[in-house]
């Protein structure tokens, strides 16, 4: 079946399409498609057509789809137990709990909740309880955040993002958040740093603000600023975190740097909602009995998934794998662009990579999308003007070369028709 033509949309696909347009709040735009089942690195619509998925659902299916260790993991945590609440505890939550702080480094305890939002929220709370229990006031409790931030979509995580389009309307927002003006610049976050400062916020590799890595050093010199100024250093890996560019966690890149809270989310359950905060020695105990909470968080369905996971990340051979795919990657983008001079840049670690549209293409990633969904392959966007890749880190190479025969044939239909 041609994937390009719309008119043969089968009927149930197109009924559903459109229930989803009327049913749902329409804040968000999904593709003339209903994805009906995955395996391994590619999707299937509902007309039996497969995608390669260089997206893994904005970075989650950390292990491609319907990996068997962890289809096995969840069907024997669902005959046996589904939710308790944090009244009791469970064997997966405390056993995952004990296994992400032994292989973080620096982290002695963790709190679990259900997205990257609410690690985040989790984290800034904590900030500012630490601060208050050193007695600081309310407008002592500031948190510094960069341009090009994402940090999630609750009001105060939308506030710490430091991109207007998504507050604009969501006023008041709350206080206690300061932007510097620029990623990735010493000087301008050193004029930022205030005796109000609690901690600096941010991602190793901005993801949603276009694929942009911390430069070499920049987080040495942001811990040591934070330790001089008696400041804390939240990492936000909800994206780039989980073994995604190469390491864990991605902060390990910059050798000797530790910080004091780590929020993980997306690619920690591989697909099952979870996310969790790692807390350093420092401010491990602030958060005392009754302070925060969530139903859902440690949910032993989530904390199974999230395990086999961490099993899969933490072994040498899929490290191995975004290294190599990594670089079979980018070489293929560079192959596309020597004859198609559509990318200025490509950019990112391990699988996240970001290839920035030459100026003559800006603002068209959507559309790029679109086109390259129509090839079989689907790939994200990062901002409308940077295409965003990040595939299982399990993909095979031969995958990924047909993702990348499939974009090229994309990319030659999006320029004939720009
Ligand atoms: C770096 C980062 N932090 C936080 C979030 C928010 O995560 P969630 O959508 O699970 O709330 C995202 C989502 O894209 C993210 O990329």
């Amino acid at each position: 079946m041609d994937r390009n033509d719309d008119d043969r949309t089968n009927s149930r696909t197109k009924a559903l399409v459109a229930a989803g347009y009327r049913y749902y709040v329409p804040n968000y735009k999904p593709r003339h498609a209903i994805i009906a089942h995955g395996k391994g690195s590619k999707l299937f619509d509902l007309e039996g057509h497969d995608h390669i998925d260089l997206g893994a659902g904005i970075g989650v299916n950390t292990l491609g789809h319907q990996h068997p260790a962890l289809v096995d993991a969840l069907t024997a945590q669902a005959r046996r137990l589904w939710h308790t609440s944090n009244i009791y505890f469970t064997e997966p939550a405390v056993k995952l709990a004990q296994e992400l702080v032994t292989s973080s480094a620096f982290a002695t305890r963790v709190f679990f909740c259900n997205s990257g939002s609410e690690a985040n929220e989790a984290a800034i709370k904590l900030v500012r309880k630490w601060a208050a229990q050193r007695g600081k006031s309310p407008r002592e409790r500031e948190i510094i955040t960069f341009k090009g931030a994402f940090h999630g979509r609750t009001l105060a995580t939308v506030t710490a993002t430091a991109q207007p389009k998504y507050q604009d309307g969501f006023e008041p927002l709350p206080e206690g958040f300061v932007h510097c003006e620029a990623f990735n610049d010493e000087a301008a976050l050193e004029n930022r740093m205030s005796p109000k400062t609690a901690a600096v916020m941010l991602e190793p590799v901005q993801g949603e603000g276009g694929v942009i890595p911390a430069k070499p050093g920049f987080l040495k010199f942001v811990r040591a600023l934070c330790d001089r100024r008696d400041a804390l250093l939240v990492v936000d890996e909800v994206q780039c975190g989980m073994g995604r560019t190469g390491k864990l966690w991605c902060h390990m890149w910059e050798e000797g740097v530790k910080p004091d809270i780590l929020t993980s989310a997306k690619g920690l359950g591989g697909g099952f909602p979870i996310g969790a905060m790692l807390a350093g020695a420092k401010v491990a105990e602030v958060l005392q009995f009754g302070s925060h909470g969530s139903t859902f968080g440690g949910n032993p369905m989530a904390c199974a998934a999230a395990r086999v996971v961490l099993r899969h990340v933490c072994d040498p051979a899929v490290m191995a794998n975004v290294h190599a795919r990594g670089l079979q990657l980018h070489s293929a983008l560079k192959r596309i662009n020597d004859d198609h001079a559509i990318f200025a840049q490509v950019r990112g670690r391990g699988l996240m990579i970001g290839a920035v549209l030459d100026d003559f293409y800006q603002g068209r990633s959507g559309d790029l999308m679109e086109i390259a969904r129509k090839h079989g392959v689907l790939v994200l966007q990062a901002g409308p003007d940077v295409v965003r890749f990040l595939p299982p880190l399990t993909i095979t190479a031969d995958d990924l070369a047909e993702g990348m025969t499939r974009l090229r044939s994309a990319i030659a239909e999006f320029v004939r028709n720009t």
